[in-house]
């Protein structure tokens, strides 16, 4: 009789460098690949994983690894992504956790079913994306967002988890909180509102409407126009290694930012509904002097400062200690203390 965890795909002394989108090196003692629920179950019930503390990976895209892992690490491959219900409101499309993130949206458009064009080309899994709500010109996943499975690690059960029980804020959930390392996200549901209404509030967009002329566009053409915006600004990791914006956007009161474009006028902020101001962590660092600059083999992205990139062969290490300078200075002149976005293990 095979036992529940026969069927376990186990490595060990696993490198982590392909796994991780900074492609810092690190090693798992322990990875175990995850492909269904029934994985999940059987690690819970293993005699030492189940007690083992857990590393959620998805698509390693939002980590930065400063060391070699002693926990044990879940590799989340959940596939599939189909249309569960359709109304005369929305479509509501699910998809696996492990499904990446950009194939997903391409294919719900392919399909008919649009919503999620401005949320295009985002490196990173499906499962991935609710624990920091993914956002990028004007939508966040949370405005999209229907439900989600996730496995207890305590009791292997599956509960349903609405938007509310998310927890959802700027970069932010449930999932890089309370339930960190207790939870697995295993399934992810969206809904897409019926009719399709553009979301073109952003600058850049508002940018490619004057360009092109064209103020109505649809969503085929929103979904490229923010692929080519993307490409001219980020750098892809599958050529130069990072992960996406590595400091949130800092939130002041409007008495401090008052204060701060009295004296440097020309800082970009957005006023907040609850009347506090988002400052631009790209242009603090820009205003700094670090755009471009290389710290050992990690650096400042040329087109957007707001991203550190690997130069080649940096380790997790170099890449904080680049990161502490970059908040030195910022907080040197602007008094701000920026807060790195990915988690850093
Ligand atoms: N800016 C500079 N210099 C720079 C970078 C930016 O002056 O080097 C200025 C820009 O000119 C612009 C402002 O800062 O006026 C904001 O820049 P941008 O529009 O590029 O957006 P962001 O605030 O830097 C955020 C998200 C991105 C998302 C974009 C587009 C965060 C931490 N980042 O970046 O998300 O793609 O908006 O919506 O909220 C990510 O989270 O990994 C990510 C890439």
């Amino acid at each position: 009789m095979p036992t529940p965890t026969a069927a376990l795909q186990v490595s060990t002394r696993a490198p982590l460098r392909e796994l991780n989108t900074f492609g810092l090196p690190a090693v798992a003692a322990t990875l175990v690949r995850i492909t269904s629920e029934a994985d999940l179950r059987r690690v819970v019930d293993h005699p030492e994983f189940g007690r083992a503390p857990k590393f959620i990976l998805g698509g390693g895209s939002n980590v930065v690894f400063t060391r070699d892992l002693a926990a044990l690490v879940l590799k989340i491959d959940i596939l599939g992504r189909r249309l569960v219900q359709e109304d005369a409101h929305a479509w509501v499309l699910e998809a696996g956790a492990g499904e990446p993130w950009a194939d997903f949206v391409a294919w719900s458009l392919a399909q008919g079913w649009p919503g999620l064009e401005n949320l295009a080309l985002i490196p990173g899994s499906v499962g991935a994306a609710p624990v920091q709500n993914i956002g990028a010109y004007g939508v966040e996943l949370k405005d999209r967002f229907e439900s989600l499975d996730a496995v207890d690690l305590t009791t292997g059960r599956t509960v349903r988890l609405t938007a509310a029980e998310c927890h959802f804020g700027y970069r932010d959930s449930v999932f890089k909180g309370l339930l960190a390392g207790k939870s697995v996200i295993t399934r992810v549901r969206f809904r897409v509102p019926k009719p399709w209404r553009a979301a073109l509030g952003y600058l850049e967009l508002e940018r490619k409407m004057a360009e092109t002329g064209n103020h109505a566009p649809d969503a085929r053409t929103i979904f490229d126009w923010i692929c080519a915006v993307r490409r001219a600004k980020l750098p892809d990791p599958a050529v130069i290694g990072n992960a996406g914006s590595f400091f949130k956007n800092p939130v002041v009161t409007a008495e401090q930012c008052r204060d701060i474009i009295g004296r440097d006028p020309e800082i970009v902020h957005y006023p907040m509904p609850d009347g506090s101001v988002k400052l631009a962590a790209g242009w603090l660092i820009d205003a700094c002097g670090w755009k471009g600059k290389t710290v050992g083999k990690a650096g400042v992205y040329e087109k957007q400062a707001l991203v550190l990139v690997n130069r080649g062969g940096a380790t997790g290490a170099e890449v904080m200690t680049l990161a502490r300078a970059i908040q030195e200075s910022v907080y040197g002149r602007f008094g701000i203390r920026l807060e790195p976005e990915p988690v850093v293990v």
